[in-house]
């Protein structure tokens, strides 16, 4: 049995033509059903739902035998104990950092001020404010940063930006943009040794489905 993990959204959406290219159809839509665990075409392969989060963790320790995750979770994650083969190329978006529209940032960094950032993706600020030599104070949140720099609570967020909508709609503007994002296949070492007869074909229809752009 190979087990594929995938999240709800944009992840699932968008890897369903990259299995359909491997032959794999998913027979349960996750917008309609409460099943965690959903078959396919194929009684050899299996779909699990789960956190976008908590891919890294199940493909590293087995629950899964590969999945796809976010560059962003990856990161943050570590990857350690990860074959990352593929980047498929969806779910396409970046990491910025975004301010209020009223907030000078140009010149906060310049001073050498110290900048309060809210954000989730504390690995990836981290890394980048201090390659920039900012000095910074992190506070961790799960969700919603766009209200932290409203309410007083930071400076300066560091989000996921797709259309840049939400922003305008909460008077923020983007001011750096760290990094591009897009979905990466993970794969469990040990199941790619086991499995290997089954995984590589897959691996392959899938990268034979990549776009190109
Ligand atoms: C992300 C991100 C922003 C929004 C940006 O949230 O945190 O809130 O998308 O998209 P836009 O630029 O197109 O407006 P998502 O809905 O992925 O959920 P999350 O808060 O769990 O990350």
């Amino acid at each position: 049995m190979i087990t594929l993990a995938l999240s709800k959204g944009r992840i699932f959406d968008e890897t369903l033509p990259l299995l359909k290219a491997a032959g794999i159809e998913v027979l349960d839509d996750p917008e309609t059903t409460r099943k965690l665990m959903l078959a396919t075409n194929r009684p050899d392969v299996r779909v699990v739902l789960v956190r976008a989060s908590d891919v890294p963790t199940y493909v590293e320790y087995g629950g899964a035998d590969l999945g796809v995750v976010g560059k962003d979770t990856l990161i943050e994650h570590g990857g350690q104990g990860l074959y990352q083969p593929l980047d498929l190329n969806i779910a396409k978006c970046r990491v910025s950092v975004a301010v209020r529209d009223d907030f000078d940032y140009a010149t906060a960094v310049r001073s050498g001020s110290r900048l309060r950032v809210a954000t989730k993706y504390t690995a990836i600020a981290r890394t980048f404010f201090a390659e920039k030599g900012v000095h910074v104070d992190m506070v961790k949140l799960y969700g919603s940063m766009e209200l932290a720099p409203l309410t007083g609570l930071a400076d300066a967020i560091v989000d996921m930006v797709s259309t840049g909508n939400t922003l305008k709609a909460n008077h923020l503007v983007e001011v750096e943009r760290i990094m591009d994002i897009s979905a990466r296949l993970v794969v469990n070492q040990a199941a790619l040794k086991l499995k290997g007869a089954v995984l590589r074909p897959m691996l392959e229809a899938f990268a034979g489905a990549v776009r190109k752009d």
